[in-house]
Protein backbone atom coordinates (compact mmCIF):
# COMPACT_ATOMS: atom_id res chain seq x y z
CA UNK A 1 0.00 0.00 0.00
CA UNK A 2 1.64 3.46 -0.92
CA UNK A 3 2.27 6.17 1.90
CA UNK A 4 1.23 9.41 1.63
CA UNK A 5 4.10 11.59 -0.15
CA UNK A 6 4.77 13.40 3.00
CA UNK A 7 5.38 9.95 5.08
CA UNK A 8 7.54 8.54 2.27
CA UNK A 9 10.52 9.66 2.76
CA UNK A 10 13.27 8.73 5.87
CA UNK A 11 14.15 12.34 6.52
CA UNK A 12 10.29 12.87 6.49
CA UNK A 13 10.15 12.44 10.61
CA UNK A 14 12.52 15.42 11.37
CA UNK A 15 10.88 17.75 8.19
CA UNK A 16 8.02 16.86 10.40
CA UNK A 17 8.41 17.72 13.67
CA UNK A 18 10.26 21.25 12.37
CA UNK A 19 6.89 21.97 10.91
CA UNK A 20 5.18 21.37 13.62
CA UNK A 21 6.94 23.00 15.75
CA UNK A 22 7.07 25.86 13.22
CA UNK A 23 3.28 26.18 13.43
CA UNK A 24 3.03 26.34 16.64
CA UNK A 25 5.07 28.78 17.32
CA UNK A 26 2.07 31.53 16.82
CA UNK A 27 -0.11 29.27 19.31
CA UNK A 28 2.02 29.45 21.86
CA UNK A 29 2.40 33.12 21.33
CA UNK A 30 -1.44 33.77 21.75
CA UNK A 31 -1.64 31.28 24.57
CA UNK A 32 1.76 32.80 26.80
CA UNK A 33 -0.10 36.12 27.98
CA UNK A 34 -2.93 33.95 29.32
CA UNK A 35 -0.83 31.16 31.48
CA UNK A 36 1.25 33.88 32.80
CA UNK A 37 -1.02 35.76 33.36
CA UNK A 38 -1.34 36.32 37.62
CA UNK A 39 -4.12 35.06 39.57
CA UNK A 40 -5.04 37.95 41.63
CA UNK A 41 -6.09 41.40 39.92
CA UNK A 42 -3.71 43.89 38.65
CA UNK A 43 -2.68 46.60 41.47
CA UNK A 44 -4.46 50.02 41.34
CA UNK A 45 -2.11 52.93 41.90
CA UNK A 46 -2.55 54.44 45.11
CA UNK A 47 -3.84 58.06 45.20
CA UNK A 48 -6.04 60.18 47.13
CA UNK A 49 -7.40 61.66 44.55
CA UNK A 50 -11.16 60.84 43.80
CA UNK A 51 -10.85 59.56 40.40
CA UNK A 52 -7.44 57.49 40.03
CA UNK A 53 -6.66 58.88 36.66
CA UNK A 54 -3.31 56.62 36.27
CA UNK A 55 -5.72 53.66 36.43
CA UNK A 56 -8.30 55.28 33.95
CA UNK A 57 -5.46 56.46 31.58
CA UNK A 58 -3.69 52.98 31.39
CA UNK A 59 -7.07 50.99 31.01
CA UNK A 60 -8.22 53.12 28.07
CA UNK A 61 -4.96 52.73 26.26
CA UNK A 62 -4.09 49.14 27.62
CA UNK A 63 -7.77 47.84 26.83
CA UNK A 64 -8.47 49.34 23.70
CA UNK A 65 -4.92 48.15 22.18
CA UNK A 66 -5.84 44.38 22.75
CA UNK A 67 -9.18 44.00 23.12
CA UNK A 68 -10.48 42.41 19.26
CA UNK A 69 -7.27 40.27 19.16
CA UNK A 70 -8.10 38.33 22.10
CA UNK A 71 -11.84 38.60 21.64
CA UNK A 72 -11.32 36.56 19.05
CA UNK A 73 -9.80 33.35 20.62
CA UNK A 74 -11.97 32.67 23.67
CA UNK A 75 -16.00 33.27 24.21
CA UNK A 76 -16.74 36.93 25.29
CA UNK A 77 -17.35 37.08 28.90
CA UNK A 78 -19.47 39.09 31.46
CA UNK A 79 -17.80 40.89 34.08
CA UNK A 80 -20.01 41.35 37.46
CA UNK A 81 -18.99 44.25 38.92
CA UNK A 82 -20.29 44.20 42.58
CA UNK A 83 -20.56 47.62 45.09
CA UNK A 84 -20.70 46.94 48.31
CA UNK A 85 -20.35 48.67 51.48
CA UNK A 86 -21.43 45.33 53.85
CA UNK A 87 -21.05 41.70 53.36
CA UNK A 88 -22.03 40.24 50.32
CA UNK A 89 -25.23 38.59 51.73
CA UNK A 90 -26.01 36.75 48.28
CA UNK A 91 -23.37 34.93 48.24
CA UNK A 92 -24.08 31.44 48.14
CA UNK A 93 -27.34 32.47 45.63
CA UNK A 94 -24.79 34.06 43.21
CA UNK A 95 -22.32 31.02 43.42
CA UNK A 96 -25.31 28.53 42.42
CA UNK A 97 -25.69 31.43 39.67
CA UNK A 98 -22.28 31.02 38.25
CA UNK A 99 -21.93 27.17 38.69
CA UNK A 100 -21.16 25.16 35.72
CA UNK A 101 -20.18 28.79 33.44
CA UNK A 102 -16.68 28.87 34.16
CA UNK A 103 -14.30 30.89 31.35
CA UNK A 104 -18.00 32.93 30.63
CA UNK A 105 -17.85 35.45 33.69
CA UNK A 106 -15.95 37.30 36.13
CA UNK A 107 -16.29 38.46 39.52
CA UNK A 108 -15.06 42.35 40.75
CA UNK A 109 -15.72 43.38 44.32
CA UNK A 110 -15.43 46.96 45.37
CA UNK A 111 -15.73 46.91 49.28
CA UNK A 112 -15.93 50.37 51.21
CA UNK A 113 -12.52 49.95 53.14
CA UNK A 114 -13.86 51.56 55.77
CA UNK A 115 -16.17 48.83 56.63
CA UNK A 116 -14.88 45.44 57.21
CA UNK A 117 -16.45 43.03 55.16
CA UNK A 118 -16.08 39.52 55.40
CA UNK A 119 -14.29 37.85 53.06
CA UNK A 120 -16.56 35.58 50.99
CA UNK A 121 -15.22 32.15 50.22
CA UNK A 122 -14.41 30.94 46.86
CA UNK A 123 -15.50 32.99 43.51
CA UNK A 124 -15.53 35.86 45.45
CA UNK A 125 -11.74 35.19 46.69
CA UNK A 126 -9.24 37.11 45.49
CA UNK A 127 -11.64 39.30 43.57
CA UNK A 128 -11.61 42.41 45.31
CA UNK A 129 -9.87 45.46 43.79
CA UNK A 130 -8.21 48.13 46.17
CA UNK A 131 -11.74 50.42 46.69
CA UNK A 132 -11.80 53.55 48.22
CA UNK A 133 -14.62 54.97 50.48
CA UNK A 134 -18.40 55.49 49.23
CA UNK A 135 -20.96 57.51 50.59
CA UNK A 136 -24.20 58.35 49.64
CA UNK A 137 -25.02 61.94 48.13
CA UNK A 138 -21.22 61.90 46.66
CA UNK A 139 -19.49 61.52 43.24
CA UNK A 140 -17.85 58.61 45.50
CA UNK A 141 -20.39 56.22 43.73
CA UNK A 142 -19.64 56.89 40.29
CA UNK A 143 -16.02 56.89 40.98
CA UNK A 144 -16.02 53.41 42.60
CA UNK A 145 -18.25 52.10 39.61
CA UNK A 146 -15.54 53.89 37.33
CA UNK A 147 -12.84 52.08 39.32
CA UNK A 148 -14.75 48.45 39.00
CA UNK A 149 -14.86 49.01 34.75
CA UNK A 150 -11.27 49.72 34.93
CA UNK A 151 -10.08 47.10 36.66
CA UNK A 152 -12.66 44.47 34.61
CA UNK A 153 -11.16 46.44 31.51
CA UNK A 154 -7.83 45.85 32.36
CA UNK A 155 -8.12 42.22 33.58
CA UNK A 156 -9.44 40.60 31.02
CA UNK A 157 -9.66 41.56 27.24
CA UNK A 158 -12.78 38.87 26.86
CA UNK A 159 -14.96 40.83 29.29
CA UNK A 160 -17.31 42.25 26.97
CA UNK A 161 -20.32 43.05 29.10
CA UNK A 162 -19.91 44.94 32.19
CA UNK A 163 -23.04 44.38 34.80
CA UNK A 164 -23.24 46.76 38.02
CA UNK A 165 -24.89 45.22 41.17
CA UNK A 166 -24.88 45.71 44.33
CA UNK A 167 -25.02 43.31 47.55
CA UNK A 168 -28.47 43.88 47.34
CA UNK A 169 -29.23 42.66 43.94
CA UNK A 170 -30.61 39.35 42.90
CA UNK A 171 -30.42 37.36 39.92
CA UNK A 172 -33.87 36.78 38.24
CA UNK A 173 -32.86 34.08 35.51
CA UNK A 174 -29.97 30.92 35.03
CA UNK A 175 -27.02 32.60 34.17
CA UNK A 176 -27.36 31.03 30.65
CA UNK A 177 -30.67 33.03 30.10
CA UNK A 178 -29.01 36.62 31.04
CA UNK A 179 -25.83 35.23 28.94
CA UNK A 180 -27.48 34.62 25.99
CA UNK A 181 -30.15 37.76 26.79
CA UNK A 182 -26.84 40.10 26.87
CA UNK A 183 -25.25 38.71 23.56
CA UNK A 184 -28.81 38.21 21.83
CA UNK A 185 -28.21 41.61 19.42
CA UNK A 186 -25.35 40.27 17.73
CA UNK A 187 -22.42 41.68 16.98
CA UNK A 188 -24.01 45.56 17.57
CA UNK A 189 -24.15 45.16 21.32
CA UNK A 190 -25.83 47.57 22.81
CA UNK A 191 -25.68 48.81 26.54
CA UNK A 192 -28.62 48.63 28.77
CA UNK A 193 -29.18 51.90 30.67
CA UNK A 194 -32.04 53.71 31.72
CA UNK A 195 -32.25 57.18 30.65
CA UNK A 196 -34.94 59.31 30.80
CA UNK A 197 -35.12 62.85 30.51
CA UNK A 198 -38.34 65.22 31.19
CA UNK A 199 -38.41 63.73 35.16
CA UNK A 200 -40.26 66.31 37.84
CA UNK A 201 -36.51 66.43 40.00
CA UNK A 202 -34.63 67.58 36.96
CA UNK A 203 -33.66 70.64 37.69
CA UNK A 204 -33.45 70.65 41.38
CA UNK A 205 -30.72 67.61 40.66
CA UNK A 206 -29.22 69.65 37.65
CA UNK A 207 -28.30 72.88 40.10
CA UNK A 208 -27.66 70.36 43.09
CA UNK A 209 -23.92 71.64 42.45
CA UNK A 210 -24.42 75.22 42.42
CA UNK A 211 -26.71 77.25 39.40
CA UNK A 212 -24.73 77.32 36.70
CA UNK A 213 -21.67 75.17 37.60
CA UNK A 214 -22.57 72.26 34.79
CA UNK A 215 -21.76 74.58 32.04
CA UNK A 216 -20.98 74.59 29.32
CA UNK A 217 -20.09 70.92 29.15
CA UNK A 218 -23.67 69.69 30.67
CA UNK A 219 -26.68 72.03 29.29
CA UNK A 220 -29.42 71.31 30.96
CA UNK A 221 -31.12 69.92 28.23
CA UNK A 222 -29.28 67.35 28.07
CA UNK A 223 -29.05 66.14 31.77
CA UNK A 224 -30.45 62.84 32.03
CA UNK A 225 -31.43 60.50 34.73
CA UNK A 226 -31.79 56.60 35.15
CA UNK A 227 -31.21 53.72 37.33
CA UNK A 228 -27.20 53.72 39.09
CA UNK A 229 -27.87 49.39 38.18
CA UNK A 230 -26.79 49.40 34.15
CA UNK A 231 -24.90 46.69 32.01
CA UNK A 232 -22.48 48.38 29.77
CA UNK A 233 -20.61 47.31 26.41
CA UNK A 234 -17.48 46.94 26.23
CA UNK A 235 -16.51 50.22 24.09
CA UNK A 236 -19.18 52.36 26.66
CA UNK A 237 -16.84 50.83 29.74
CA UNK A 238 -13.79 52.05 27.55
CA UNK A 239 -15.68 55.45 27.46
CA UNK A 240 -16.67 56.05 30.57
CA UNK A 241 -12.72 55.69 31.72
CA UNK A 242 -11.74 57.90 29.19
CA UNK A 243 -13.79 60.75 29.63
CA UNK A 244 -12.85 63.33 31.68
CA UNK A 245 -14.93 66.38 30.36
CA UNK A 246 -18.17 65.35 32.04
CA UNK A 247 -16.47 63.49 35.03
CA UNK A 248 -14.82 67.16 35.61
CA UNK A 249 -18.71 68.21 36.25
CA UNK A 250 -19.77 65.62 37.78
CA UNK A 251 -17.20 65.26 40.10
CA UNK A 252 -17.84 68.28 42.27
CA UNK A 253 -19.58 67.73 45.54
CA UNK A 254 -22.99 69.05 45.98
CA UNK A 255 -23.92 72.51 47.88
CA UNK A 256 -24.70 71.68 51.53
CA UNK A 257 -28.32 73.52 51.38
CA UNK A 258 -28.65 71.09 48.38
CA UNK A 259 -27.87 67.34 49.73
CA UNK A 260 -31.03 65.84 49.07
CA UNK A 261 -31.24 66.52 45.51
CA UNK A 262 -27.57 65.01 45.31
CA UNK A 263 -27.52 61.70 43.19
CA UNK A 264 -24.56 62.05 40.61
CA UNK A 265 -24.69 58.17 39.72
CA UNK A 266 -28.14 58.69 38.62
CA UNK A 267 -26.89 61.59 36.30
CA UNK A 268 -23.61 61.19 35.51
CA UNK A 269 -23.52 57.25 32.92
CA UNK A 270 -27.31 58.74 31.57
CA UNK A 271 -25.92 61.85 30.80
CA UNK A 272 -22.42 60.88 29.71
CA UNK A 273 -23.97 58.02 27.36
CA UNK A 274 -26.77 59.63 25.81
CA UNK A 275 -24.73 62.23 24.71
CA UNK A 276 -22.14 60.50 23.35
CA UNK A 277 -23.96 57.51 21.72
CA UNK A 278 -27.74 57.28 22.31
CA UNK A 279 -28.19 54.34 19.59
CA UNK A 280 -26.26 52.22 21.27
CA UNK A 281 -28.07 52.46 24.45
CA UNK A 282 -31.12 50.39 25.31
CA UNK A 283 -32.65 53.31 27.44
CA UNK A 284 -33.95 50.82 29.92
CA UNK A 285 -32.11 48.79 32.44
CA UNK A 286 -32.23 45.23 33.59
CA UNK A 287 -32.52 45.57 37.07
CA UNK A 288 -35.86 45.88 38.47
CA UNK A 289 -36.84 47.84 41.49
CA UNK A 290 -40.07 48.92 43.44
CA UNK A 291 -40.12 52.35 44.36
CA UNK A 292 -43.60 52.17 45.36
CA UNK A 293 -44.23 53.60 48.71
CA UNK A 294 -40.39 54.65 48.48
CA UNK A 295 -38.84 55.63 52.11
CA UNK A 296 -36.48 58.74 51.99
CA UNK A 297 -35.11 57.65 48.74
CA UNK A 298 -34.88 54.03 49.33
CA UNK A 299 -36.74 51.56 47.33
CA UNK A 300 -39.12 48.87 49.13
CA UNK A 301 -36.96 46.93 50.24
CA UNK A 302 -38.73 42.73 50.54
CA UNK A 303 -38.17 40.81 53.28
CA UNK A 304 -37.84 37.01 53.48
CA UNK A 305 -42.25 36.38 53.95
CA UNK A 306 -42.36 38.09 50.28
CA UNK A 307 -40.23 35.80 48.42
CA UNK A 308 -42.30 33.54 46.60
CA UNK A 309 -42.27 31.94 43.07
CA UNK A 310 -45.09 34.84 42.19
CA UNK A 311 -42.91 37.61 43.53
CA UNK A 312 -39.99 36.73 40.63
CA UNK A 313 -42.88 36.45 37.94
CA UNK A 314 -44.29 39.74 38.74
CA UNK A 315 -40.19 41.04 39.06
CA UNK A 316 -39.17 39.50 35.68
CA UNK A 317 -42.54 41.45 33.74
CA UNK A 318 -41.43 44.26 32.05
CA UNK A 319 -44.37 46.32 30.70
CA UNK A 320 -44.06 44.70 27.75
CA UNK A 321 -40.75 45.89 26.07
CA UNK A 322 -38.23 43.95 27.61
CA UNK A 323 -37.82 41.25 29.93
CA UNK A 324 -36.13 41.99 33.72
CA UNK A 325 -32.46 39.88 34.60
CA UNK A 326 -32.18 41.10 37.98
CA UNK A 327 -33.89 42.99 40.86
CA UNK A 328 -32.98 44.93 43.97
CA UNK A 329 -33.30 45.43 47.12
CA UNK A 330 -33.40 41.84 49.06
CA UNK A 331 -32.76 41.80 53.08
CA UNK A 332 -30.15 39.70 53.76
CA UNK A 333 -32.69 37.68 55.75
CA UNK A 334 -34.20 36.75 51.80
CA UNK A 335 -30.71 34.07 51.73
CA UNK A 336 -32.88 31.54 52.93
CA UNK A 337 -36.17 31.46 50.68
CA UNK A 338 -33.90 32.57 47.74
CA UNK A 339 -31.94 29.29 47.68
CA UNK A 340 -34.98 27.08 48.33
CA UNK A 341 -36.83 28.53 45.26
CA UNK A 342 -33.36 28.82 43.32
CA UNK A 343 -33.38 25.76 40.86
CA UNK A 344 -36.61 25.11 40.81
CA UNK A 345 -37.97 28.80 39.83
CA UNK A 346 -35.08 31.97 39.83
CA UNK A 347 -32.60 29.47 37.85
CA UNK A 348 -34.83 27.38 35.83
CA UNK A 349 -34.80 29.69 32.80
C1 LIG B 1 -42.18 50.77 29.15
O1 LIG B 1 -40.79 50.90 29.43
C2 LIG B 1 -40.06 51.54 28.43
C3 LIG B 1 -38.63 51.50 28.83
O2 LIG B 1 -38.44 51.98 30.12
C4 LIG B 1 -40.59 52.97 28.25
O3 LIG B 1 -39.88 53.61 27.22
C5 LIG B 1 -42.06 52.93 27.91
O4 LIG B 1 -42.58 54.22 27.85
C6 LIG B 1 -42.84 52.13 28.93
N1 LIG B 1 -44.20 51.95 28.49
C7 LIG B 1 -45.23 52.08 29.32
C8 LIG B 1 -46.58 51.85 28.71
O5 LIG B 1 -45.11 52.39 30.48
C1 LIG C 1 -43.87 47.14 45.85
O1 LIG C 1 -43.81 47.55 47.21
C2 LIG C 1 -45.07 47.71 47.84
C3 LIG C 1 -44.83 48.16 49.26
O2 LIG C 1 -44.12 49.37 49.30
C4 LIG C 1 -45.84 46.42 47.81
O3 LIG C 1 -47.13 46.62 48.36
C5 LIG C 1 -45.97 45.90 46.38
O4 LIG C 1 -46.55 44.62 46.38
C6 LIG C 1 -44.59 45.80 45.74
N1 LIG C 1 -44.72 45.43 44.34
C7 LIG C 1 -44.11 44.37 43.82
C8 LIG C 1 -44.29 44.13 42.37
O5 LIG C 1 -43.44 43.62 44.47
Amino acid sequence: MASPPWCASSRSPLVLSSLLILLSLPLLFLLAPRILAPKTLPPIPASDELDDLALFRRAATVASSRGLRVRLSSPPKVAFLFLTNSDLFFAPLWERFFRGHAGLFNIYVHADPTVSVAPPRSIFRDRFVPAKPTQRASPTLISAARRLLAAALLDDPANAFFALVSQYCVPLHSFRFVYNALFEAGPRYRSFIEILAGEPELWSRYVARGDDVMLPEVPFDQFRVGSQFFVLTRRHALLVVRDRRLWNKFRRPCLKSRENSCYPEEHYFPTLLSTQDPAGCSGYTLTRVNWTGSVGGHPHTYGPAEVTADLVGELRRSNGTHSYLFARKFSPACLGPLMEIANSVLFRE
